[in-house]
């Protein structure tokens, strides 16, 4: 059958007396877990066409892992070969040593060379409804334009150029165009605040920044250039801004102002460009982008990516696992701000000369069928989600998606956190017919692609596991001490092409979170059970980050946030378990003498948190307490407080060094729940 099964799994010690921290409270709902036993078998149809039908793969891939990635990145052009596909002295890897490429020139003059300029790259819809269609051919002209405008503003190979756009052709247009000259891309989400994006651009000392005037989002408008002139007061080594008009009833209300000499208008400065600008030769190694992701310290990391190995990952794993093909037409809904815009809107997808499906607003707006009416109105066959998305979608009931017509989809995906069974078994059903087979993709910033998913001519699916690492990437399951268990700590146990090469100017924090753990083995910071097919079950993070929404977020940068509230003493910040966005943030705020726990403050608080990071970051509950719990050595008790805020009969206090600051706290928290 479809199942492939895993030599190894027999044979892996269960070891259920791990760590505490790594299980905790939440081992009743595991054991669930595992007793999945709903199976889902390509359909034949589906197998029959599919890129990858034949399990032979995995057994190639893992004979000979360099041959096999060599093989994927030789169907890359490249202006020069690579002499070695590998050299690795931990923990730094370098892919295809020599070689030199173009990332534009693979998503686009490669296409338009094989006769594919007609073909439609780009489908966008504005969320008032307006559209955009850019076929491969109008795509590298804009692109060369904009290439062109930006090394006339000064932009060479090397340089940062943040990246601080709403949903609109654009966004890809300048990635691409940094691509093109060897410039260096930082995106930064829309929805980040003014001192998010000001702390990005100095971290990268980027030389200019490209917004627009706003965006839409949910009928409202997001006020980006307002945002970018506040953060530009405090960024000294952006030279130049660009400013993209987004048109319409939007661009008449913001009316944004352009500060002579910093600020020019996009459309102005691609006027009287020329449409060719020759690609600059890259180094496989060279510097592709930079994207800051929060971690467990209050500073968001810069993860670097490179070149030659980035683009053959993105472009395989689209390939094999979204199994795309000529008459596809491919939407994946994330934002270009993360990492999963990057590798599937715009590079994996264009890489593969892929006709993709781009929406700018909310799944909500004007109604809750939006996103089916979007399937419908452009025949949307490949479908890519997370599962924050599919459980509102769920709750908002079923009568949505039946009002439009979704009988072309064919494959549908999730990526984000993991994927409660009833979420997938509902996808499953009501979006994808009982037909589609599902992707459930584990992969993070740091890994830039896809590490852990079925493929889907040839997976057996089960509802909530990411089922295998893909073929040519290896993955097992850890203990502490770096042994193979069942249940423990995913780990990733040889080098990868898109892998992260380092933090952007943190070498040191990139050894230490990454590779302290265990030698030569890159931790990724999830915990994980593998069952009796070998099949790999993600539990979520077991270190102080949370995942909101799909949305990564530290507890030490919220806790950060709230300490610079003029009234907070001390702030402890957790997840709670949500309904909908998986994990929501609750935070133990003590107040400074003088201040009072009222309700005003609460909401000035959660505002505060908004202004410093972004509306994302915004806890949904706050706590005021006397005093936290702590052990006797003075840390935080963080999982007492998990236990709280998910309103859980509290474990063993005995060594706290007050236990009674527990029953105040739980009293305190029930007051606030009303
Ligand atoms: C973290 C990475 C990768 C793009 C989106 C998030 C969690 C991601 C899955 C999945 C279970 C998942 C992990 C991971 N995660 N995909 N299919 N099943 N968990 O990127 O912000 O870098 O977050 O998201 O906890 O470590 P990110």
């Amino acid at each position: 059958m479809g199942l492939v099964p895993h030599a190894l799994a027999p044979h892996i010690p269960r070891d259920e007396n791990e760590k505490g921290t790594l299980m905790s409270s939440e081992s009743g709902s595991l054991e669930a877990l595992l007793d999945e036993n709903r199976r889902f078998a390509p359909p034949p149809g589906f197998r029959d066409k599919a890129n990858f039908g034949d399990p032979a793969v995995y057994e190639r891939a893992s004979k000979d892992r360099e041959a096999y990635w060599a093989d994927w990145a030789a169907q890359l052009d490249w202006f020069e070969p690579w002499h070695t596909v590998l050299e690795w002295s931990p923990p730094y890897a370098k892919w295809f040593l020599g070689g030199k490429l173009n990332v534009s020139h693979n998503c686009l003059d490669r296409h338009v060379q094989a006769g594919h300029a007609d073909r439609k790259a780009l489908i966008w819809e504005g969320e008032p409804g307006d559209t955009r269609t850019f076929t491969y051919g109008e795509l590298l002209e804009e692109v060369c334009r904009f290439s062109n405008a930006l090394k006339g503003l000064g932009v060479g190979k090397g340089d940062r150029v943040t990246i601080y756009l709403p949903m609109i052709p654009e966004a890809v247009v300048a990635m691409l165009a940094c691509t093109r000259i060897g410039a260096i891309h930082s995106v930064v989400f829309g929805g980040f605040s003014p001192e998010s994006l000001s702390d990005r651009n100095n971290d990268a000392q980027a030389k200019v920044l490209i917004t627009a005037d706003g965006g839409w989002r949910r009928g409202g408008v997001v006020p980006l250039k307002e945002n970018a002139d506040e953060a530009l007061k405090a960024s000294p080594t952006i030279e130049h801004c660009v400013v993209v008009r987004r048109g319409g009833e939007l661009s008449e209300q913001v009316g944004a102002t352009l500060q002579e000499g910093r600020d020019h208008w996009y459309h102005d400065l691609i006027a009287d460009a020329s449409t060719e600008c020759a690609p600059e030769q890259m180094d496989a190694e060279d510097t592709m982008f930079i994207l800051y992701t929060s971690g467990t310290t209050g500073k968001p990391k810069g993860v670097v990516h490179t070149t030659g190995g980035y683009l053959t990952q993105v472009y395989a794993t689209t390939n094999a696992v979204f199994d795309l093909h000529d008459d596809d037409v491919y939407w994946c809904t994330a934002d270009v701000g993360w990492i999963t815009g990057h590798s599937y809107i715009v590079y994996g997808p264009l890489a593969n000369r892929a006709q993709v499906m781009m929406y700018e607003g909310a799944p909500d707006t004007p109604d809750r069928g939006r996103f089916w009416q979007l399937c419908e109105k452009y025949g949307v066959t490949v479908f890519y989600t997370a599962p924050t998305a599919i459980r509102a979608f769920a709750k908002w009931g079923d009568d949505w998606p039946a009002k439009s017509d979704l009988s072309k989809l064919r494959l549908l995906g999730t990526v984000g956190e993991p994927i409660n069974p009833e979420a997938w078994m509902w996808y499953h059903k009501v979006i994808g017919g009982e037909r589609c087979p599902i992707v459930d993709t584990w992969w993070q910033t740091e890994t830039g692609a896809i590490m852990i998913t079925p493929l889907p001519g040839i997976t057996e699916t089960k509802p909530g596991t990411a089922t295998r690492p893909f073929p040519g990437i290896e993955a097992k399951i850890m203990n502490d001490a770096g042994e193979e268990r069942s249940a423990g700590y995913l780990a990733i146990t040889s080098p990868w092409p898109s892998m992260l090469r380092t933090v952007w100017g943190d070498d040191q924090r990139f050894r230490d979170t990454y590779w302290s753990k265990w030698k030569d083995t890159y931790f990724p910071g999830d915990g994980a059970k593998l069952d009796d097919d070998g099949y790999f079950w993600i539990l979520g993070r077991v270190d102080d980050v949370l995942n909101v929404a799909g949305h990564r977020i530290g507890t030490m940068e919220v806790e950060s946030a709230l300490v610079d509230h003029p009234s907070v003493a001390e702030a402890a910040v957790v997840g709670k378990k949500h309904e909908i966005k998986g994990e929501s943030i609750a935070a133990f705020v003590t107040l400074k003498e003088g201040y009072d726990g009222t309700d005003e403050l609460l909401a000035e608080l959660r505002e505060h948190v908004g202004k410093k990071i972004g509306a994302i970051a915004k806890p949904e509950l706050i706590v005021f307490s006397a005093d936290l719990p702590k052990t006797r050595s003075g840390k935080i008790m963080r999982r007492l407080l998990r236990d709280i805020a998910e309103g859980r009969a509290v474990g063993d206090t005995t060594t706290l060094a007050d236990p009674a600051v527990v029953k105040r706290l739980q009293e305190q928290h029930e007051a606030e729940e009303g």
